[in-house]
């Protein structure tokens, strides 16, 4: 959406993935303050995303009215962005196009410019319109006319809010939402707990591997201002989310999720209870020099440049180019064994360098090389690298 918002993939804390429609408003204020102390905060989480359950009514919106549920929010929202401003947040809300919502609260129908004017008047910045659920098999125009009704809605106020029209992946949203639709869009359906979840992709889950399948032939969709959205973060969740399926992921599989929604250009809304994340989960969702590559200006989002033909494709390479001239660059092995993976920016890349340096993100080493970059990758792994060109007669060193 050309407001001039979210020019790079909004980062930050969604209420669902964890908690489902069970919020209140001492939750937030101490995910909010949780955040600040942290670490997340500095690393550049600022939207606190209030999801499906804030509403007081459950029904049809020709019976209801839309408010805020009195007993969850006894302050009311106005007062929780106040508090979320107060400390350098941004506060997000859900509602969507339908008589109701996906967990049955009251939508939006009927009475968009009234619900687009009550959000900015509280000091809303982020706005999940959601027509998975409402709108499911409804026809192309149909969903164009509900999401681009919300987007003058919101254009019309004068507090800019990020807009994000989650439609699951139907409605080919991406082929037409960019300019005058939506900040981002889902790409798929509801993401699971695993990171390759058995049998999953005839379901309506998906999992790691499904959106990243998926949003591969949807790279050239994606922009500063208009994502590609691989569902939010499940890092930390540890099976026990209240919402997704899955039992859970390793650490490895957390991370190598994380690294690969920064590669895609993603946003980056992490979906655990902060309060209580491990110190390896906070460790994969600050690392400073991976979330550089998720905010790089330019806005790229990696696609994959070669599939290991002797794994039958599970040894992927994605890269994508950086502002600066340099690249990111992911080895991802999908498969069950530990693979030897290399990437050369001659034969990978098509850059026509002699030498370059290449610094690993996650073990934040480097070295500089005139052949290819040859590693081991564990199974379900993704090494993240970054690779600058070198001018000829550096001298050569190497990490490992
Ligand atoms: C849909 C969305 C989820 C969540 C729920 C809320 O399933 O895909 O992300 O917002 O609705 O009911």
């Amino acid at each position: 959406l050309s407001n001039g918002l979210a020019l790079t993939p909004p980062m930050g804390w969604s209420s669902w993935n964890q908690f489902g429609d069970q919020i209140d408003e001492i939750l937030i204020r101490d995910t909010i303050q949780t955040m600040a102390s942290n670490g997340l905060k500095d690393a550049g989480y600022v939207f606190v995303n209030l999801d499906d359950g804030w509403q007081r009514y459950k029904g049809n919106r020709s019976a209801n009215p839309l408010e805020a549920d009195p007993v969850k929010f006894p302050s009311g929202i106005k007062a929780l962005a106040d508090f979320a401003h107060a400390h350098g947040f941004k506060l997000g809300i859900y509602s969507g196009p339908g008589q109701s919502t996906c967990a049955g609260y009251t939508g939006s129908e009927g009475h968009e410019d009234e619900d687009a004017a009550m959000f900015a008047s509280w000091g809303i910045d982020h706005l999940k319109y959601d027509s998975c659920c409402s709108h499911e098999h409804a026809p192309k125009s149909e969903v164009q006319k509900i999401v681009l009704k919300m987007s003058k809605a919101l254009l019309a106020q004068s507090h800019p809010i990020v807009y994000h029209a989650c439609h699951c992946g139907w409605a080919d949203i991406w082929e037409w939402a960019a300019d005058e639709g939506a900040n981002q869009w889902r790409i798929g359906q509801d993401i699971s707990d695993e990171f390759n979840y058995p049998g999953n992709r005839e379901k309506y889950y998906f999992d790691v591997l499904d959106m990243l399948d998926r949003g591969n032939e949807l790279v050239k969709y994606s922009g500063p201002g208009h994502w590609n959205d691989y569902d939010m973060l499940i890092v930390g969740l540890n099976g026990n989310s209240s919402q997704l399926v899955g039992t859970g992921a390793s650490n490895i599989e957390y991370r190598t999720h994380f690294s690969m929604w920064a590669m895609v250009a993603s946003p980056l809304l992490i979906g655990s209870d902060v309060r209580t994340l491990d110190t390896y989960s906070l460790q994969t969702l600050t690392n400073k020099e991976v979330i550089e590559v998720s905010q790089d200006p330019l806005g790229n989002a990696a696609e994959t440049v070669g599939v290991g033909e002797e794994a039958g494709g599970d040894l992927q390479v994605y890269a994508k180019e950086m502002l600066d001239g340099s690249y990111a660059v992911a080895l991802l092995n999908r498969g069950s064994f530990t693979a030897e993976m290399s990437i050369s920016p001659r034969r990978d890349l098509t850059m026509p360098w002699d030498q370059y340096r290449l610094r690993d993100l996650w073990k934040h080493k480097e070295g500089t090389y005139d052949v290819p970059y040859t590693t081991e990758v564990m199974p379900h792994e993704a090494k993240v690298l970054r690779l600058w060109q070198v001018q000829a007669n550096a001298s050569m060193c190497f990490f490992q």
